[in-house]
C-alpha cells in the first residue's frame, strides 16, 4: 500500500513536469497518452495493480489513483484550453510555426464620412467661417412653402408633376431647399445669416447627371442695407475658397419667381479649361453652371411680414452632387449613391 501511494506521489511529479514542456497540440496528445492511454497509460496501470492490493487497503488506493486520474485530466484540459486561444505560432517550435513580425496586420475598416457629406462639410466651413449659422428643414413640404410664399404663379411649370413628386395634393417632397428660408423668416427677425442643406427631390429619370434626389445647400441674408454686391463678394469668395484663387467666375442674368434680379453663377471648367469642344463635363462651354442666386423678392419679404422697406435680402441655391462631380471630375452622379466601397474610398478617410 506504502508502495502505490510512493508511486502515485512519483507519477504525479512526473505528468507535472512533462505538463510544463507542452507546447502544441502534438505534445499534449502525446502526454495524454503517456498517462492515460487505454492500455499503457501510467495512470491505467496503476488501476491493473489496484487488483495485487490486499482488501483492507483497496478503497483507499482506489481513492488516490482516482484522484491522481482526476487531477491529470483536469490539467491536460486545461492545457487545451491555453493552446487554443494562444497565437498557433507563438508557441510552436518549427521553423514555419514562428511568429513573422514583418507580415502586415489585419487591416480594420471602420465606417467613414460619404464623400457627398465631406463636400458639405467642407462648404459649410467656409460659410461658418463667414458667420453663417445652419438651419435645417422638413423633407416633406406643403404647396405653400415650396411654391405659393415663394411667389410661384398658379400655373408656373415648376410645378407641374413632371417636376414635383406630390404625395397628396398639399403635400410633396421639396423641390429645393428654399422652402426653408420661408420657415426661418417666419420664426426669426433680421438680421439672418444662414446656410441650409438637405436632399431635395424631382421627378427625373436617373442619368449621368440627373438624380430624382440630390443635395442642395441653401444660403439666405437678410438685413438692412443689403446689397447684390455682398452678394457677389460672398459667392466669389466662398468659391475662391473651394476651388482656389485662380478659378474663373462670371455671373449671368437668369430668373426665379422668388429672386429679383436673379443670376446664376457660372465656374470656368477645371477639368479642360475651355479647350476641349467634346469634353463631356462642361459639354465643351468652357463653364459649369454650380448654383441660383438672387436679391430676395420684395414679395418674399411681406410673405413673411419682414418690411421691405427696412430690409432686402439675398440668397443662394448651390446643387451639392453637381459642384461635388465637378470638383472631384466625376461624370456619374450615380456612383455617389451606389455605394460601391472601390468609389467610396476614394475620398477622405478610408
Ligand atoms: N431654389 C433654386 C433652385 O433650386 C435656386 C435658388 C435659391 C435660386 C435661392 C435663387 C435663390 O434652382
Amino acid at each position: 500500500m506504502a508502495d502505490l501511494k510512493d508511486r502515485v506521489e512519483g507519477l504525479r511529479k512526473a505528468f507535472e513536469a512533462e505538463a510544463l514542456k507542452v507546447g502544441d497540440a502534438k505534445s499534449l496528445e502525446e502526454l495524454r497518452t503517456a498517462f492515460l492511454g487505454r492500455k499503457k497509460g501510467h495512470v491505467t496501470l496503476l488501476f491493473e495493480d489496484l487488483k495485487t492490493v490486499p482488501a483492507e487497503g483497496k478503497r483507499e488506493a482506489g481513492r488516490l489513483i482516482n484522484e491522481l486520474k482526476e487531477s491529470v485530466t483536469v490539467r491536460l484540459d486545461a492545457i487545451e484550453g491555453q493552446l487554443s486561444l494562444a497565437w498557433p505560432s507563438v508557441s510552436g517550435t518549427s521553423a514555419e510555426a514562428k511568429l513573422d513580425l514583418t507580415l502586415p496586420g489585419r487591416k480594420k475598416y471602420v465606417g467613414a464620412a460619404h464623400p457627398l457629406v465631406l463636400f458639405q462639410q467642407e462648404i459649410e466651413n467656409v460659410f461658418l467661417g463667414m458667420g453663417f449659422t445652419i438651419e435645417e428643414g422638413p423633407e416633406i413640404e406643403t404647396d405653400y412653402y415650396n411654391f405659393e410664399a415663394l411667389n410661384f404663379p398658379p400655373h408656373h411649370p415648376a410645378r407641374d408633376s413632371w417636376d414635383t413628386l406630390y404625395i397628396k395634393d398639399d403635400l410633396l417632397l421639396r423641390t429645393h431647399t428654399s422652402p426653408v428660408q420661408i420657415r426661418v423668416m417666419e420664426k426669426k427677425k433680421p438680421p439672418i445669416r444662414i446656410i441650409i442643406p438637405g436632399r431635395v427631390f424631382r421627378r427625373e429619370t436617373p442619368d449621368p447627371t440627373h438624380l430624382p434626389m440630390f443635395m442642395q445647400i441653401e444660403g439666405l441674408v437678410v438685413d438692412e442695407g443689403a446689397t447684390f454686391a455682398h452678394l457677389k463678394g460672398t459667392l466669389e469668395y466662398f468659391i475662391r475658397a473651394l476651388f482656389g484663387e485662380k478659378i474663373k467666375v462670371r455671373f449671368r442674368p437668369s430668373f426665379f419667381p422668388f429672386t429679383e434680379p436673379s443670376a446664376e453663377v457660372d465656374i470656368e471648367c477645371i477639368v479642360c479649361g475651355g479647350q476641349d469642344k467634346s469634353c463631356r463635363v462642361c459639354s465643351g462651354t468652357g463653364w459649369k453652371e454650380i448654383l441660383g442666386s438672387g436679391m430676395v423678392d420684395p414679395q418674399v419679404l411681406k410673405n413673411v411680414n419682414i418690411d421691405p422697406e427696412k430690409y432686402s435680402g439675398w440668397a443662394f441655391g448651390l446643387g451639392i452632387d453637381r459642384t461635388a462631380m465637378f470638383a472631384y471630375g466625376i461624370t456619374e452622379m450615380r456612383h455617389f449613391y451606389e455605394n460601391d466601397l472601390r468609389f467610396i474610398r476614394q475620398f477622405g478617410a478610408k
